[in-house]
């Protein structure tokens, strides 16, 4: 699909057909999703993909009253950040190195401001993982799309009640919930939207 469609097509769908999504086509999807970039390449989420009757159940259960139409989806999709957000450090530093991105003074600076950050405040990590999941959901909607799947971002859920009753990690933190399944409807309106001229504006000299 061209990007002008891909983009133009997305909506977000609540409504899905009683058909199973391939899991060949999950798999095609994680390979575009895991494209999007994060900082300093460190990439701290992974995917938890919901499906059976008991794990679509605890994320039902979790949801806001209006959101229970998750329950609709062939299956549920949930994105987590890892609050150590170092995790993955070493490989990007050492990938990062080979490649000529960085000298070994520069990663020995990244090394130790970024081993630091899991000791950091909940301010700084709600911030820095909303930031750092928020991409990667964008690319993992547009792939869906691409692949003639509909989903949907869905926050309004219990982060609590639902790292209960999957057993999350203590450093697993759900940022978001993409119910997926191939669309009920195939036309769908698009929604408002502001003109691309009206939200951006060129600035060239500082008015200080
Ligand atoms: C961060 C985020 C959170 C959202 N949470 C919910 C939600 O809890 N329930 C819901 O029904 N839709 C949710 N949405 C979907 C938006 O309502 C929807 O994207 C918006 O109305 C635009 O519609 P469209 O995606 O079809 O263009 C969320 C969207 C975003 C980006």
């Amino acid at each position: 699909m061209d990007f002008e469609q891909l983009v133009k097509n997305r909506r977000s769908y609540k409504q899905f057909k009683d058909k199973e999504v391939e899991i060949e086509k999950l798999e095609k999807i994680f390979e575009y999703t895991t494209e999007a970039p994060t900082a300093f390449n460190l990439q701290a989420y992974s995917f938890k993909v919901l499906d059976s009757e008991e794990a679509i159940k605890a994320a039902v259960d979790s949801v806001v009253p209006g959101n229970e139409w998750v329950e609709n989806a062939d299956k549920i999709v949930l994105l987590v950040g890892d609050e150590r957000i170092d995790t993955n450090l070493e490989k990007a530093l050492d990938d990062m190195l080979e490649k000529d991105y960085l000298d070994e003074e520069t990663a020995e600076g990244y090394r130790e401001r970024i081993s630091s950050y899991r000791d950091r405040d909940e301010l700084f990590k709600t911030g820095w993982l909303n930031r750092n999941t928020m991409i990667p959901a964008t690319f993992f909607m547009l792939a869906c799309e691409n692949e003639g799947l509909g989903t949907c971002p869905v926050r309004g859920f219990s982060d609590q009640k639902i790292s209960e009753s999957l057993n999350l990690e203590e450093w697993e933190r759900p940022s978001l919930m993409l119910p997926i399944g191939y669309p009920g409807k195939d036309e769908r309106p698009q929604k408002w939207r502001r003109k691309g001229n009206e939200i951006f504006e060129i600035l060239k000299i500082l008015d200080i």
